[in-house]
């Protein structure tokens, strides 16, 4: 059992049943386990989504048949390898690393569980990296720096197409989400996500709260259902 990011009296339970989910319906194939043992090995922090996540985000990428995928926050690219074998031929992911050591291990990571033809890792901090890119992507994933999700979500909307998906990981927080107080910066950086997604009537959305192997988190999901704006 990892030790979770929220803990809490019922984690052993919560991670039972991740552990019970996993086997059934996310099975590890050789890659990605051996993505998980490189990054313990080299000290990554374990801050990669569960295998339940994995396979969710996987399922997203088929169910809106997804072709261009962007990813920001690789770490050792356990996402990345879950989204990666999802995409149909041709696909393609771009995921974003500021790290150079964890961008390292993920490319290693990638190579090894055999999706390097449809994944491109860009090192650099996202802000510097988004405005090089080519849009549309069909789903967005961000899971970096929780205090840039405010601008990581312009970002994503500058790149998307009506249709996209974007996905926010770890908004709950162990529960901090709902204190309108907290001096937390990754607190408040998702916070004002929120805000703004619920503003935007280019954007439909919704924040599942979760319980499993990390703790108590959750995600945000919306998809965009309106052009921006004209502006003459
Ligand atoms: C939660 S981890 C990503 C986990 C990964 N998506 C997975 O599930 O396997 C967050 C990653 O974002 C990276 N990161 C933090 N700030 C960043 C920034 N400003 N730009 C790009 N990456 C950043 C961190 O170095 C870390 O590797």
């Amino acid at each position: 059992m990892r030790i979770p990011d929220y803990p809490s009296a019922d984690a052993e339970k919560w991670s039972a049943v991740d552990e019970y989910f996993s086997h059934l319906l996310a099975p590890a194939d050789a890659g990605l386990e051996a993505a998980l043992q490189a990054n313990a090995r080299a000290g990554l922090p374990a801050h990669d989504v569960s295998a339940p996540q994995g396979k969710m985000l996987a399922l997203f990428i088929r169910m809106q048949q997804a072709k261009r995928v962007l990813e920001i926050g690789t770490l050792g690219g356990y996402s990345t390898i879950w989204m990666a074998r999802a995409l149909p031929a041709g696909g393609q992911l771009i995921s974003i690393e500021a790290e150079p050591r964890h961008a390292e291990v993920a490319v290693k990571n990638i190579a090894n569980a055999g999706v390097s033809d449809r994944v491109e890792v860009h090192v650099g901090a996202a802000l510097d990296v988004l405005p090089t890119l080519k849009a549309p992507f069909d789903l967005i994933f961000i899971d970096a720096d929780k205090k840039n999700n405010p601008h990581y979500l312009q970002w994503a909307l500058r790149l998307s197409h009506t249709g996209t998906v974007i996905i926010a990981d770890n908004i709950v927080r162990g529960g901090a989400v709902a204190d309108a107080d907290s001096a937390d910066p990754n607190v408040a950086g998702v916070r004002e996500f929120l805000r703004m997604v619920a503003e935007n009537p280019r954007l439909d959305a919704t924040a599942i709260q979760t319980t499993g192997e990390k703790g108590w988190d959750g995600f945000a999901m919306a998809v965009v259902i309106a052009e921006p704006p004209h502006i003459s």
